[in-house]
């Protein structure tokens, strides 16, 4: 509520209109209703301490929600979250978690995620490190746009086994 209209409103009686928006988030609670969710906290987390959610000027949290309009009301729904952690001056390195319930819409949300990135920040560069056998993560960069920059052996603990991690990158393209 009190959002603003969109331009092609729906009238009384027609199917409701969804689409997915993003927006910054510095509240680390919104970040926790995702990612201490018992359908994604296992594949994010091992351990029974709490998820560690470091807060930094420039970590970007971003809330990725469904924004339904019907019958001239808008209602938002948190489907997900990602962080990107800075790398360097240039360079930034995406996280996302998308609730059970909203599995498919991963690879629009981190498309709108690097879109934001390189309007909003000083970002050039995104880096990913995903493990391989994350073959739904792999696949989202992949539709993204990322590719695939190199291949680090054993780089990653996960279960007390070293797993691979691809290198997948993309860049902002020059204005
Ligand atoms: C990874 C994650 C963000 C993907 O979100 P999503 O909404 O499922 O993404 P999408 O549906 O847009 O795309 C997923 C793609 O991977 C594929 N996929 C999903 N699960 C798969 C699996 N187990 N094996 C192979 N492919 C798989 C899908 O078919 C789809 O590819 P396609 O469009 O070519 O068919 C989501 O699964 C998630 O939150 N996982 C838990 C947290 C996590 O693992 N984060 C990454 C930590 S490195």
């Amino acid at each position: 509520m009190g959002h603003p209209l969109p331009a092609n409103v729906i009238e009384p009686g027609e199917q409701p209109v969804e689409h997915i928006a993003i927006e910054r988030t510095a509240d680390p609670t919104v970040v926790r209703q995702v990612v201490e969710h018992p359908g994604v906290r296992p594949h994010i987390h091992e351990g029974e301490t709490a998820v560690p959610i470091p807060v930094h000027e420039s970590i970007y949290y971003l809330a990725a929600k469904v924004q339904r309009y019907s019958e001239g009301a808008v209602e938002d729904v948190l489907i997900g979250v990602m962080a990107f952690l800075p790398v360097n001056g240039a360079a930034w390195n995406p996280h996302i978690a998308i609730l059970p319930a909203h599995r498919g819409t991963g690879t629009e949300a981190m498309r709108l995620g690097v879109a934001w990135m390189f309007e909003n920040t000083p970002c050039e560069k995104i880096v990913a490190h995903p493990p391989v056998f994350n073959t739904a993560m792999v696949r989202v960069f992949e539709k993204c746009g990322f590719r695939r920059e190199g291949y680090s052996p054993r780089s990653f603990r996960w279960h007390g086994e070293l797993h691979d991690r691809f290198l997948m990158g993309i860049e902002k393209e020059p204005s």
